[in-house]
């Protein structure tokens, strides 16, 4: 197998891919409704990336490295027959052979209908978003009429199909969800879910982030230790996003996702596909490169995947180290509904 590596000596090793740009809730963070509300224009069926596109697109990115795909959107699920999409990529292999990862961030909405199917179809491994278990918190947050026990069906028959282990992300706010931190952990204790809190990112323009907004890792983790003695876990992987911890006692494992005070962009193997076929190098990219018209206009293979390879050795991203200094710049990033997060 070919490897690529970038100006950074860091490989391609994920590949997250956005199926869709339209969901069914309305976070604040990520979808706020004055901007995503009645008027705004979402793609067309013609301007997303086929099934088939999408799997060859990924192929070519087994063939250089890439060992992980997760799909996200917006919300995944909304993808009309998402559970062929997975069939198809869970039948990809590398050049020995081997098949790779198939993950799928949903807000867990339309999970209880779907959990045996994506199982059925090759879905390694799910994680579900889920802010508060206080109903009036969980509906500001995500500004839906989705009711908190819709999602906690979801996790639940997500179990019982054998999607484990099932991860749970948790974006904290400042003044709005740091209470729910607690319950959560309490909740989910003793469950098998392993609960991740992401400290509130400025990804996109339109979510109004601050800095007096995040509460920091090292806050949520205090917090939680005070009332469940918390000790280091050793990453699953090289890179891996979240920082892991357990629960003294072997009740749970929780995860942090710091990457406003610990940027962890140094180790960071993502390769990002938007819904309309655009490679993305980083979460906070401006710009892309489109493959959808080389594709579309039939070139072949080696022809993209020499575009992919292109792509991976001029990245130079990193961020999140530099946010600091370029929070202060006025820049176009892209929204996170159709980067895929
Ligand atoms: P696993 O480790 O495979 O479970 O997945 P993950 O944590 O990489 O993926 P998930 O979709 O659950 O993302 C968790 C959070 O981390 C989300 O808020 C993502 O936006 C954020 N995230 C994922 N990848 C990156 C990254 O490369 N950079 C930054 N800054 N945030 C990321
Ligand atoms: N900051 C941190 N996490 C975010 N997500 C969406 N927007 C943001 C943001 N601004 C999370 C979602 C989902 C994951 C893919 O990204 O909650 O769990
Ligand atoms: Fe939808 Fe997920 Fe964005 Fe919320 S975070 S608006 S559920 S895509
Ligand atoms: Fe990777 Fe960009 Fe996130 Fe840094 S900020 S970890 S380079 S996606």
């Amino acid at each position: 197998m070919r490897s690529v590596t970038d100006t950074l000596q860091r490989p391609l090793r994920d590949l997250r891919i956005s199926v869709t740009d339209r969901c069914n809730m309305r976070c604040t963070y990520c979808m706020p409704r004055e901007v995503f509300g009645k008027g705004f224009v979402f793609l067309q069926r013609s301007e997303l990336l086929s099934f088939e596109e999408i799997t060859r697109l990924a192929g070519l990115g087994v063939s250089l490295g890439v060992r992980k795909i997760r799909l996200s959107g917006g919300e995944p699920l909304l993808r009309h027959g998402v559970e062929r999409l997975i069939e198809q990529l869970a039948g990809l292999r590398d050049s020995e052979g081997r098949s790779v990862e198939i993950a799928l961030t949903t807000n867990g909405s339309l999970l209880a209908a779907k959990a045996r199917s994506l199982k059925d179809a090759g879905l390694t491994r799910l994680t579900v978003s889920l802010d508060a278990l206080s109903e009036e918190i969980f509906q500001r947050m995500s500004d839906s009429g989705v009711a908190v026990g819709k999602v906690l069906d979801g996790i639940a028959t997500a179990q019982a199909v054998g999607l484990a282990p099932l991860k749970v992300n948790t974006v904290v706010k400042r003044g709005v969800n740091e209470g729910e931190i607690l319950p959560l952990v309490r909740h989910f204790r003793h469950s098998g879910v392993i609960l991740r809190f992401i400290e509130f990112m400025d990804v996109g323009t339109t979510n109004g982030w601050r800095l007096d907004d995040v509460v920091t890792a090292q806050d949520i983790l205090a917090m939680i230790d005070r009332e469940f003695p918390l000790r280091r876990v050793d990453p699953n992987y090289t890179g891996e996003v979240a920082k892991r911890w357990a629960l003294a006692d072997g009740s749970a494992e929780i995860g942090v996702i710091a990457s406003v005070t610990q940027a962890f962009c140094h180790e960071c193997s993502r390769l990002r596909l938007s819904t309309e076929g655009i490679l993305y190098t980083c979460l906070f990219a401006t710009s892309g490169t489109d493959l959808r018209a080389p594709l579309r206009d039939g070139e072949n293979d080696a022809q993209l995947r020499q575009r992919i390879i292109d792509v991976w050795q001029k990245r130079a991203d990193r961020y999140s180290q530099l946010r600091h200094a370029a929070t202060d710049l006025p820049m176009k990033k892209i929204e996170m509904s159709y980067i895929g997060g």
